[in-house]
């Protein structure tokens, strides 16, 4: 992601969850460590920069919103950890590196996902934010990671393992397992700046639509890359018997849908005017993203 803002969002990031991992995984255990090694390897920190985004074009205190951020990784760190397991996609590398079960062992795998999927909620709790923001994050990133977002798209995403999903059916899985997660972030950014029921009706459209275009990418990546640009193994999906975008239309048809529902997502922000610059250049830039 070659842009200075993104950068300056990633850092302020970056740094905020250095200091919640002393305070919430010390090192001292087998899992924290474990946790750690999945949450600091790496990774885009796109929900991070999202929340950061949103708040800022909002007018919050981003510096406050950092704990917000932090937590929604430590959930994506989480998802990541499952996701890679024997019972899930069953792969060996995560941004890079041996995944979380691969180094550290099954159990401790599932236990470091516990822990950042419970920590996330504590940090949100304790962030310096109102209690109104911080009830309105809890409850976004609840919905969103859980039985109707985020497990929902997972548990659907395996159900459709080696059957053919249609387009529609696609839509579905992947408005859950991915979409649901990066609206949590940009609900998150939104009630850490106070935001009204319009604009976070607004920036739910947007989210939605970006989500669908991550994934969408993510999907044709997976055919098109390489595992040293992805840091993660491609053809996963072919080898679990998923149908993704990329096979029902080819890459490069879902490329041109990615760019499609990308047209889509960015009108929703058009209320915002010009200070939605950012995110819609974000979004531009997670179109072309080569990993
Ligand atoms: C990977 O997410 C999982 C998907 C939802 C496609 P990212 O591509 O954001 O992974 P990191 O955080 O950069 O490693
Ligand atoms: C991941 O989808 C969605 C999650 C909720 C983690 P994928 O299974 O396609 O993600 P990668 O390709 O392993 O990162
Ligand atoms: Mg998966
Ligand atoms: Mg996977
Ligand atoms: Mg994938």
């Amino acid at each position: 992601m070659d842009m200075p803002e993104y950068a300056r969002y990633q850092k302020l990031a970056e740094d905020r969850l250095q200091t919640l991992c002393e305070t919430y995984l010390p090192e001292d255990s087998q899992v924290c460590r474990a946790a750690r090694y999945s949450l600091m390897g790496g990774g885009k920190r796109v929900r991070a920069v999202l929340v950061l985004a949103v708040c800022d074009m909002l007018g919050g205190d981003i510096e406050a919103a950092s704990w917000l951020a932090g937590a929604v990784e430590m959930l994506h760190a989480y998802s990541l950890i499952h996701d890679d397991l024997p019972c899930m996609d069953d792969d060996d590398f995560r941004r890079g590196r041996p995944s979380c079960h691969k180094q550290f062992g099954e159990a401790t795998a599932l236990l470091a996902g516990d822990a950042l999927l419970t920590t996330a909620f504590e940090v949100i709790g304790d962030a310096p934010l109102s209690e109104q923001a911080r009830t309105a994050a809890v409850q976004a990133l609840a919905h969103g990671a859980g039985a109707r977002g985020m497990v929902l798209g997972q548990e659907l995403d395996i159900a459709w393992e080696g059957k053919p999903a249609t387009d529609e059916v696609l839509r579905r899985i992947h408005r859950n397992k991915t979409g649901a997660l990066i609206n949590a972030a940009v609900q998150m950014g939104a009630a850490a700046a106070d935001g009204t029921a319009e604009q976070r009706q607004a920036l739910e459209t947007f989210a939605y639509g970006l989500g669908l275009v991550f994934q969408i990418v993510d999907d044709v990546l997976d055919v098109t890359s390489t595992a040293e640009q992805l840091g993660k193994p491609i053809g996963s999906d072919a080898e679990n018997g998923k149908t993704t975008f990329a096979t029902l239309y080819g890459p490069e048809g879902a490329q041109r849908l990615a760019q499609q529902v990308n047209e889509e997502a960015c009108t929703a922000l058009n209320g915002f005017g010009p200070r939605a610059e950012f995110l819609r250049r974000m979004a531009g830039a997670l179109l072309e993203r080569k990993k």
